[in-house]
């Protein structure tokens, strides 16, 4: 700002007879002001983008922290019981546009704070079981540990959605050790089985897509499926334990034995 200041002083100060050389000095100020106040503005704008940026950065770790504490459970399972629980595991962190949507659509000022405090979804990390019984096994791991603290559940399992929805939401809080702050953060689990996941993401395309004249007709052929599938998701768990009663209960020379030969399976 200085060195504009002292640019419009050399350019008035070569012109002593002009007209405006004698409000130079008023203009230079109100000009220097201004761009002082645009300046101050781009600063705390840009400021708000930095913050913004990390704290995005930050929900990103507290993801990466419990996609890693599902991927330790799950090797424990593959070593310990020879059975991965969990199929797959997806991340995703909360687009800005759909952060400021959410917000405004709850009638919450945006801020950092407010982000903080009301949208507990930022962070969103979805597990894919192979059977129901794992998505409560699971659930119930991550919610004893130590460091996480339980803050809600729903349950579309039990209570499945007028549409046909179904899964467990799980929300909790972790703390994210950084190189000056230990910052607690949340994070969204979705857990369902990979028949849940099938369903949820057709039904998605039709709540997002563009108004489909089928809609209706579609919408109840979609609640049709959800029963199928949760009749065969308790079906196949029925025919999974059928399977393990029959095979009898394994010796310990047994069990020893298979986890010898898997010993050199790859743990992820
Ligand atoms: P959002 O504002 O959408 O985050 O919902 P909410 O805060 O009321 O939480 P809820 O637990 O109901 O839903 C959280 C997330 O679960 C959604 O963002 C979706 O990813 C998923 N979900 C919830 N309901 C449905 C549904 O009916 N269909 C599908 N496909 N996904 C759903
Ligand atoms: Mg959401």
């Amino acid at each position: 700002m200085k060195k504009e200041n002292e640019y419009f002083e050399a350019l008035f100060s070569d012109m002593p007879d002009s007209p405006l050389a004698g409000a130079s000095l008023g203009l230079v100020s109100a000009q220097d002001s201004l761009m002082n106040a645009m300046f101050d503005q781009s600063k705390k704008m840009i400021g708000s983008m930095v913050e913004y940026k990390e704290l995005m950065m930050m929900y990103t770790c507290a993801m990466k922290t419990i996609k890693t504490k599902f991927d330790v459970l799950n090797a424990e399972f593959k070593v310990r019981y020879q059975r991965n629980p969990i199929k797959f595991i997806d991340t995703r962190l909360k687009r800005t546009t759909s952060v400021m949507e959410k917000m405004e659509r709850n009638n919450i000022a945006f801020s950092l704070e407010n982000i903080e405090a009301h949208i507990h979804d930022v962070a969103g990390v979805r597990v894919i079981c192979s059977y129901l019984d794992d998505i409560y096994v699971i659930a119930k791991a991550l919610t004893e540990q130590d460091d996480v603290t339980f803050i809600a559940q729903k349950d579309y399992i039990e209570n499945p959605k007028p549409n046909g929805y179904r899964s467990m939401h799980l929300i909790v809080s972790i703390p994210v050790f950084f190189s000056e702050q230990i910052k607690h953060l949340k994070v969204e689990v979705q857990i369902r089985t990979i028949a849940m996941d099938f369903w949820a993401s057709l039904e998605h395309q039709l709540k997002y897509k563009q108004e489909n004249p089928n809609g209706a007709e579609i919408a109840a052929e979609l609640k049709e499926c959800s029963e199928v599938i949760s009749n065969t998701d308790t079906r196949m768990l029925e025919i999974r334990k059928k399977i393990e009663i029959n095979s009898g209960k394994p010796t310990e020379d047994e069990v020893l034995f298979e986890k010898l030969r898997k010993f050199d399976v790859a743990i992820e």
